[in-house]
């Protein structure tokens, strides 16, 4: 069975997100163009409705009205599944005059939540959390401008942050000890604010924002990871991923395919808000196990799965040093990729904060096998079944819907098990 053909991901997810609910600060109208319609952007979607922004559908556009910072005076938010609503919506509430109450599902009432309420109250803000978790309370408050050090690596917390210093007085410093993905940083500027950086440290001031007039998401790599390291660990495969982001501080798996001596292509086009492009992957038969240093790991932290399946397959010790982020995921994700994977027979280790993968591995058939309801747990383990003889049943694969829906029929697609013409309207996919 080979993956062939060409496909183009959804959406990204953290853009998504972030257009949406920067729209909660900002004057103005945008069309937004490839949108991600997983759930997690629907949760985001909705909490901005409830909140005040106006946002309807014209075809494959999303149309959004920022609130111009006139935000409803209280509400609930049900934020679902998504780390990102929840921690993002954390800081645009800090500031705005009111009481509101996150709250989310199960898993992420398990996530912990004073990582993003510990610096906003060191500007002010006036943050419960329950046990350190959700549901939490946001008792809108003046807040004034400081200087922070970020003590976890983490897009989420940094993220609240500047969207809390658009509404601070006077500037807010942060100092981020390994960089995480950019994207508030980019569409804070879009938006007219100016992040000043200077080495390890940003720097953001009292900001009123606009939209854009129109904007265009780029495909998600988080999504695509799972095709292309699939395309390199199953033998004759070669596909083609089209408008991915292919902005650096989210690549850091195509570097890790790259050490493990994977077949890539990557052709750039940088004329949008976010460099994008395509990426061509062609299975190798050599693959070979490589180090991955911690300071690398907030490149790649989504893809930290589907990348240990691909070690599995390759020669040698894989170790991704500095994974313990990965405990406080939708799942514990080191203990679902160790013990899962292990079912399938696949060498994998924890050894204290490391991910130790020693291949290769003869993978085999495990008939259950269990998600932990975590959507790239799920997916993680589809693209195993491509290595092994039967199709398993996974328990809680629905979840792809979270931030992957059309992820079943490009795999289909992929696999040549659908044509074209059935894929027609559903999704970009050419094989
Ligand atoms: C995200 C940041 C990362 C990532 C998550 C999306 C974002 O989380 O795992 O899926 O959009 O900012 P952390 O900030 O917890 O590392």
């Amino acid at each position: 069975m080979t993956l062939k053909g060409e496909f183009s991901p959804p959406g990204d997810k953290s853009v998504s997100h972030r257009v949406v609910l920067m729209s909660l600060l900002a004057d103005g109208k945008v069309e937004v163009e490839n949108l991600s319609r997983c759930t997690d952007v629907k949760s985001s979607m909705a909490a901005a409705a409830e909140l005040g922004a106006k946002i309807s559908q014209n075809g494959d556009l999303y149309l959004i009205e920022g609130t111009g910072d006139e935000l409803s005076r209280s509400a609930y938010l049900d934020c679902g599944n998504s780390g990102t609503t929840i921690r993002l919506l954390c800081g645009i509430l800090a500031g705005a005059p009111g009481r509101f109450v996150l709250d989310g599902d199960d898993s992420l009432r398990r996530r912990p939540m004073e990582r993003v309420a510990e610096p906003l109250r060191a500007m002010g803000a006036v943050i419960r959390c329950r046990y350190g978790k959700c549901p939490v309370e946001v008792s809108g408050a003046t807040l004034r401008g400081t200087s922070l050090e970020l003590s976890v690596p983490s897009a989420q917390v940094k993220s609240a942050v500047l969207l809390a210093a658009c509404r601070g007085f006077g500037p807010t410093s942060i100092v981020q000890t390994v960089e995480t993905r950019d994207h508030t940083e980019r569409l804070l500027e879009l938006m007219g604010s100016r992040v000043l950086k200077s080495g390890q440290t940003m720097m953001v001031g009292p900001s009123r924002l606009r939209l854009p007039a129109r904007v265009r998401v780029p495909g998600d790599p988080s999504s695509a990871a799972f095709f292309l390291c699939g395309a390199a660990m199953v033998p004759g495969s070669e596909i083609t991923a089209r408008g991915v982001m292919l902005n650096p501080t989210r690549n850091g798996f195509l570097e890790v395919m790259r050490r493990m001596g994977a077949d890539l292509k990557v052709a750039r086009d940088d004329s949008g808000h976010e460099p994008e492009g395509s990426v061509t992957v062609r299975y190798t038969p050599r693959l070979k196990g490589c180090r991955v240093r911690s300071e690398e790991i907030p490149g790649m932290v989504d893809e930290i799965p589907i990348l240990a399946l691909l070690a599995s397959t390759a020669r040698g010790e894989t170790v991704f040093q500095g994974v313990g982020e990965l405990r406080v995921k939708e799942s514990d994700r080191l203990s679902m990729i160790q013990r899962q994977l292990g079912r399938l027979n696949a060498g994998v280790s924890v050894e204290g904060d490391d991910l130790v993968v020693r291949g290769p591995s003869r993978l085999r058939y495990g008939r259950t096998l269990d998600s932990g309801g975590d959507h790239r747990i799920a997916m993680t383990l589809r693209m195993a079944s491509l290595l092994t003889k039967g199709q398993p049943e996974i328990q809680g694969e629905d979840s792809v819907n979270v931030s992957y829906p059309g992820f079943h029929r490009h795999l289909e697609m992929l696999r040549g098990r659908s044509t074209s013409r059935e894929m027609a309207g559903q999704g970009a996919c050419i094989g």
